[in-house]
């Protein structure tokens, strides 16, 4: 049984549709987050999914049941909104506790619930503070707290940690990671963080302008995107997008990309990547998608791009990221970027033989940006 079903949900505000018959089903104990633009609905769909905005049309459904006309409190949810209110007076002990008693919770029960959150989220020595004595990053902490102290049938997280420093945002997704794994418990999750997405869920919907583009595991939305708009969102830095003209014919394809000043370059594409759309679009302009980490300049490597391709451009930034190296290249009609290991000593304005595992490229179209192969 899934644990949350959406089936056809909408929703307007006046005459703005902002949910377009959005679905999508996720197991009990299943990680899905929801990520795409700011204003595309993320927010709208957990406040439809809490019960805090009633849906203009479609049906929602926990653990099998139909909560489409439910409250809140009948949901069995806990939530932590994007502006997550905290009760200005009451402590960060009560904050947390609060909606255990709300619920009859026993005394001795509610202090282990606040003494284990304060522990996962590093806030014991804030207990005795009120909200107004705490930093931004402090209150979003307390805010998960109040959500993590129950146990409910769903969770609902809209951007619980956007607020918090780097590392400690860092910790924050081990622990929520391993409180998922110890607990198994069902999780909605928003977020603008690209690391925190491929690393935290078991699906990512990607959202654009109220609808669903893609639902997926993080592999296959990264590796397999449905189209130009999901695979430019997710990554970073993003794919990069290069102009080329489909030639040859099945079996032995090749990408055509011409750059001002440059050789002409013919990528071959893989005879097991091939689909039948491309038949109909050869002599014709197509989009070559290649993630930064599709080049290497490292022959080490060169057993995994067995269908690698050469080319010497020249290099026009170079940016060391600490872990790897970002370097900017003329290709196309445009820039791309190729990510490169941090021992690669080459200097703005110089060359390197770089190659293309073109074994990962995809192919979109360029009128209807849906994938091509
Ligand atoms: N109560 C409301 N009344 C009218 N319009 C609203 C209301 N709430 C949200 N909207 C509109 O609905 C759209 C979606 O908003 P929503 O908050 O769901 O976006 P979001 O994806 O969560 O964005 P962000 O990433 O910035 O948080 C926006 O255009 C917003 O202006
Ligand atoms: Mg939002």
């Amino acid at each position: 049984m899934a644990a949350l079903e959406i089936n056809n949900v909408c929703k307007d505000f006046g005459s703005e549709q902002v949910l377009k018959d959005v679905s999508l089903a996720i197991d009990s104990g299943e990680f899905l987050i929801l990520v795409g633009p700011s204003g595309c609905g993320k927010s709208t769909l957990m406040n439809a999914i809490a019960g805090l905005e009633p849906v203009t049309s479609g049906e929602i459904r926990i653990a099998g049941e139909s909560v489409t006309w439910q409250t809140p409190a009948e949901r069995d949810i806990a939530m932590v909104f994007q502006s997550y209110a905290l009760y200005p007076s009451m402590t960060v002990r009560q904050n947390i506790s609060f909606g255990l008693e709300m619920r009859k919770v026993p005394k001795a029960e509610r202090e282990a619930a606040v003494e284990r959150v304060a522990d996962l989220l590093q806030i014991g020595h804030l207990l005795e503070r009120k909200p107004s004595q705490l930093s931004g990053g402090q209150r979003q902490r307390v805010a998960m707290g109040r959500a993590l102290a129950r146990e409910p049938k769903v969770y609902l997280f809209d951007e619980p940690l956007s607020n918090l420093d780097a590392k400690l945002r860092v910790d924050m997704r081990t622990e929520i990671k391993k409180l998922h794994q110890r607990l198994g418990t069902t999780i909605v999750y928003v977020t603008h963080d690209q690391i925190e997405a491929m690393t935290l869920a078991d699906c990512i919907a990607v959202m654009r302008d109220g609808r669903i583009l893609q639902l997926g595991s993080p592999d296959e939305v990264y590796n397999d995107p449905v189209d130009l708009f999901v695979a430019g969102f997710m990554g970073s830095p993003s794919m990069n997008f290069i102009s080329a003209t489909l030639v040859g014919g099945s079996g032995a394809y090749r990408l055509r990309v011409e750059t001002p000043g440059e050789e002409t370059l013919e990528l071959p594409w893989p005879q097991e990547r091939e689909t039948p759309a491309l038949g109909e679009k050869v002599g014709e302009r197509v989009i070559l998608g290649l993630r930064p980490e599709h080049f290497t300049e490292d022959d080490a490597r060169l057993g995994e791009y067995a269908e690698g391709v050469a080319l010497t451009p020249r290099i026009t930034v170079v940016e060391p990221t600490g872990a790897d190296i970002l370097l900017q290249l003329k290709l196309g009609d445009g820039e791309a970027t190729a990510r490169v290991g941090p021992k690669c000593r080459v200097k703005a304005g110089e060359r390197l033989t770089l190659r293309i595992d073109m074994g990962r490229a995809v192919m979109f179209d360029r009128e209807t940006e849906k994938r091509l192969a």
